[in-house]
């Protein structure tokens, strides 16, 4: 459904990814790994169009899509969640899904975004501003903003970040009850192991911007590459 090929991206003499390549089918929940600075949310950049890379393409259902703005791909059913669950501030929870039907045509109903609401299971109050909400309902809201107009894949970027115990199980089961329902592709960028284990049958981990392992979580995480990135990076890196 999605795929990336031998993407490479740098700033300057710096090599953010040095030739990833990436693909999440339908019905299908992918992890990717890998301690701070990896080039996980540069790779949702390239893939989504918000970054240009030096070199390497990108495939959405099927289509070469490289060199489409990210509007277009997100008009082709490409959406992505950010690290950092930025809501603005001065809308209300109604005015900003409001934002999210009408972002482009058709204007989507609003039973949609109720029963959405009703699957993220996000009950914050139409009237309330949306910068007074917690992360877990912050981040229930952008998805559900991003989900408005059925994407056929769904990047999310760290979304269990910040968020307690019992709150990421919920996400997960947000996320599992999403693919269950609608068969798009969804690729979770998440550090810690368990997450991925409850999520991904497959995760993809990214060490200085390259590609060092790739396949089932238990595996992935005991390969001797994988362990030295994580536990032999740089203090203040690493999960
Ligand atoms: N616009 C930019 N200019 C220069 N360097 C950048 C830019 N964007 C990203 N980088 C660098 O590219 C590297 C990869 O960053 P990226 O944000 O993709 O990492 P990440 O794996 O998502 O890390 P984290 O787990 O901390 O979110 C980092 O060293 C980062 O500083
Ligand atoms: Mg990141």
């Amino acid at each position: 459904m999605l795929s990336g090929h031998d993407i490479r991206k740098t700033y300057g003499a710096f090599v953010a990814l040095g030739g990833v390549s990436i693909s999440v089918e339908g019905g299908e929940i992918l992890g990717v790994a890998g301690p701070n600075g990896a080039g996980k949310t540069t790779l949702f950049d390239v893939l989504t169009g918000r970054v240009k890379p030096d070199s390497g393409s990108v495939l959405l259902d099927g289509e070469d899509v490289t060199r489409q703005s990210a509007f277009k791909r997100a008009r082709r059913g490409l959406a992505r969640t950010f690290q950092a669950p930025l809501v603005p501030p001065s809308l209300t929870v109604g005015e900003t899904l409001e934002v999210g039907r009408t972002a482009f045509s058709p204007r989507v109903a609003a039973e949609e975004e109720a029963r959405l609401r009703d699957l993220i299971g996000f009950t914050a109050p139409d009237e309330k501003y949306a910068g007074a909400l917690d992360t877990l309902d912050r981040r229930k809201l952008l998805l559900c903003c991003v989900l408005l107009h059925g994407p056929k894949v769904l990047l999310l970027d760290e979304p269990c970040s910040g968020l307690m115990a019992d709150e990421i199980s919920e996400i997960e089961d947000v996320i599992r009850r999403l693919v269950s329902e609608t068969g798009m592709a969804v690729c979770v960028v998440e550090h810690r192991l368990e997450i991925l284990e409850a999520l991904a049958k497959r995760v993809l981990v990214l060490d200085a911007g390259e590609e060092i392992a790739l396949g089932a979580p238990d595996e992935v995480f005991n390969d001797p590459k994988v362990r030295a990135a994580y536990f032999e990076a740089p203090a203040g890196a690493g999960a």
